[in-house]
């Protein structure tokens, strides 16, 4: 297995238990925020709130986001693929949910905040699993090496998610799943783009405060439990038709995120990984099929909802 890793990067590569070491690149001062943002997110979640339904739901929703019609469909998937990168890995949690579905595969995961290390200690008993702290838009990896990435709510937060794509795309040997976040309606793009340059100047509490309040205001309206019927104003993006009026909020106003199912940390940690990172570029259905096709990709799979466009994409022979 060894020999096979190696042989799947440009430079050396040092093998230590299942921590791969390639040399780290320099990053912009957006991309270093970024990293330290989710540094920040996931240490807290693991040591904080690590909740199962959090992540089962996350299991769920990406049959849903790639094509895939059941869980056994996706491990089938898995098993004709000899090498699988999950790039942007965050703690592991769907990394490890490959291995294990693919035993004999090597699953590789990378990110580039501290979140690589919880990772690769939390997983060290899975033989097939390895993880990297490094950059997914120039990963060291051979060009046509990786036989599926998985790149699943990810590559919005690096510096240029066109060139990342197709970095992802050209060491993709053939299939490539991709998440983006959508365009929203006007005034919460206006609200986004603002908060986002504000909260580069807050500390990491005042983010955490911030989410907090956002996280309460969410509940509160959720518990209102009231509908409305919303006109439409398409100049401004908004669909008409009923809603409830969290929702209408969160969708066209403000990210106020709260759902009852899950628990109250899972909620915080979702509002604070919207406002705090610098990079997190949103894009429309024509972008995102434009990134497909420059790239050479045929469309296996297309998925739309309000929040973000996914689908799995093939190289072109
Ligand atoms: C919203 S999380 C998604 C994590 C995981 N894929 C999941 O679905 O649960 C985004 C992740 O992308 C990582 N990330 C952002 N920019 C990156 C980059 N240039 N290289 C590697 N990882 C990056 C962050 O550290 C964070 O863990």
């Amino acid at each position: 297995m060894k020999d096979l890793i190696e042989d799947l990067f440009e430079n050396e590569v040092h093998i230590e238990s299942n921590f791969l070491i390639v040399k780290e690149s320099g990053s912009s001062v957006n991309q270093t925020q970024t990293n330290g943002i989710f540094s920040e997110k996931w240490l807290k979640y693991d040591d904080e709130v690590d909740n199962p339904q959090y992540h089962k739901f996350q299991e769920d929703w990406y049959l849903k986001l790639y094509g895939f019609d059941t869980k056994e469909h996706l491990a089938s998937f898995l098993q004709t693929k000899k090498v699988i990168l999950d790039a942007g890995c965050g703690l592991g949690h769907k990394t490890a949910w490959f291995a294990k579905m693919a035993p004999n595969s090597i699953v590789i995961g990378m990110d580039f905040s501290e979140a690589a290390f919880r990772a690769a200690n939390r997983f060290k008993n899975i033989p097939n699993l390895f993880f990297i702290k490094g950059d997914i838009s120039q990963t060291e990896l051979k060009n046509n090496s990786i036989d599926y990435i998985s790149c699943d709510q990810v590559i919005h937060h690096t510096d240029d998610p066109i060139k990342t794509f197709e970095h992802l795309s050209n060491i993709s040997k053939s299939e490539f799943s991709c998440y983006v976040y959508a365009k929203k309606a006007l005034p919460r793009e206006l609200v986004d783009e603002y908060f986002r340059e504000y909260s580069k100047k807050l500390t990491k509490d005042e983010l955490w405060e911030m989410s907090d309040g956002l996280t309460k205001l969410g509940k509160a309206l959720t518990e209102l439990n009231t509908k409305f019927v919303a006109p439409d104003i398409p100049i401004l993006g908004i669909k008409g038709g009923e809603y409830d009026i969290q929702r209408f909020i969160y969708w066209n106003f403000l990210k106020c995120f709260y759902n009852p199912d899950l628990e109250y940390g899972d909620s915080l940690c979702i509002n604070f990984d919207w406002y705090a990172p610098s990079n997190a570029f949103r894009y429309s259905e024509k972008e995102f099929r434009k990134m497909i096709s420059d790239n050479n990709l045929d469309i296996i799979y297309f998925h739309q909802e309000e929040a973000c466009y996914s689908g799995r994409f093939i190289k072109r022979s």
